[in-house]
């Protein structure tokens, strides 16, 4: 297995719409391996493809380092779709591509999502709580969609200068940064 640079706000990937899988080969069976390790080893607790550079629907997800959610396994999620939603709700998101970011977002509680696992078996399940937004805004990174963009226009305002900073590559963090190809 092998750690991969995380990609960062103003990486192009990040604002392209993936493409969807039709399997699940070795290669991609090696990704979801390394997609987990780097996300770990990140302190994270959810990882979209695009973020490690590969423009597909695959996200992983792994809350077990929260108490309440110990007992759940990790998943992976290929070609997710929400098929209904419910509840808004208030809560704080942070996101390994917007190092020392964090603010308080509305998203749906509840949602009913089809999605394929690694084996490439199609599930529809019903998720909430913070399993239903981690995936939610994983989700977002496969349709080119960062948190921020969905702030007041007050707050993104007080978080023009840092994500300016980490659009040009002045940005530090405690797992690896993919390299800025575009430094200005
Ligand atoms: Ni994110």
């Amino acid at each position: 297995m092998a750690i991969l640079p995380i990609y960062t706000y103003g990486d192009e990937v990040l604002n392209k719409v993936a493409k969807p899988l039709k399997k699940v080969d070795e290669k991609i069976q090696t990704l979801i391996d390394d997609m987990f390790e780097t996300m770990e080893q990140a302190n994270g607790i959810g990882l979209a493809a695009p973020q490690v550079g590969v423009s597909i629907r695959l996200l992983v997800v792994d809350v077990s380092c929260v108490k309440e959610y110990k007992h759940v396994p990790p998943m992976v999620i290929i070609n997710p779709q929400i098929l209904e939603t419910r509840d808004e709700v208030l809560m704080e998101e942070g996101c390994l591509s917007i190092p020392g970011v964090r603010e308080e977002v509305w998203r749906p509680d509840v949602i009913k999502l089809k999605y394929r696992d690694r084996h490439f078996q199609e599930h529809v399940e019903e998720f909430d709580g913070l399993l239903s937004r981690v995936i939610q805004h994983e989700l977002d990174h496969l349709n080119g969609e960062l948190f921020v963009e969905k702030l007041d226009s007050k707050t993104r305002r007080s978080l023009k200068e840092t994500l300016e900073a980490i659009k040009h590559g002045e940005v530090e963090a405690k797992y690896v940064l993919a390299e800025k190809s575009h430094v200005a």
